[in-house]
């Protein structure tokens, strides 16, 4: 039984991060990865997605709060990758992304989402000192919420 249906109340928490890719991307496994992140997450009720692009990894999770930050952890010290910037986002009253335990989106998944020109990276080189943290905050969720409003056109692989 999940800490949501136990309760009986909807408690997700949910982080965001990008990191460089440590490896060329020709070598890098990146269905691979997200298969096997997706059958690990599936076991953690952790779902999410995972975008690269031109070496930047962004990756968003949500689940039971400790357990996110948990699997936080281990994913920060994968040599595959440096980690540049975390923001947690908070807690939602229910998933944004409940079938999805770790989707892989591409650079055409992202096309065809209308989102190939948002730079996801350039959100984590902002300054929370310059932007502010709610501000940056407020522009990852909008980003989230874009993908999520499109779920249906990525359903298909
Ligand atoms: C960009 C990136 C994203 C990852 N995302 C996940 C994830 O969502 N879930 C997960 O279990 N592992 C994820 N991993 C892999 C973990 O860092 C780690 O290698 C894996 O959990 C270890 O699995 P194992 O214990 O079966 O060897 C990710 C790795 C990278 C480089």
């Amino acid at each position: 039984m999940t800490a949501e249906t136990k309760k009986g109340i909807l408690h997700v928490f949910a982080l965001a991060y990008a990191s460089y890719s440590t490896i060329d991307s020709a070598e890098l496994d990146l269905e691979g990865l997200a298969r096997h992140a997706a059958s690990k997450n599936a076991a953690l009720e952790i779902t999410g997605y995972l975008c690269y692009d031109h070496g930047v990894f962004f990756q968003y999770l949500e689940g039971e709060r400790q357990i996110v930050l948990d699997l936080m952890e281990v994913i920060e010290k994968d040599s595959r990758h440096d980690v540049v910037n975390t923001v947690e986002l908070g807690e939602y009253d229910e998933r944004i992304f409940p079938d999805w335990n770790m989707r892989y989106l591409n650079r055409s998944d992202l096309r065809r989402v209308d989102l190939e020109n948002v730079l996801e990276h350039s959100l984590f080189h902002m300054d929370p000192k310059l932007y502010g943290q709610e501000n940056i905050v407020a522009l990852i969720k909008a980003l989230v919420a874009n993908i999520s409003a499109r779920q249906n056109h990525l359903k298909a692989v």
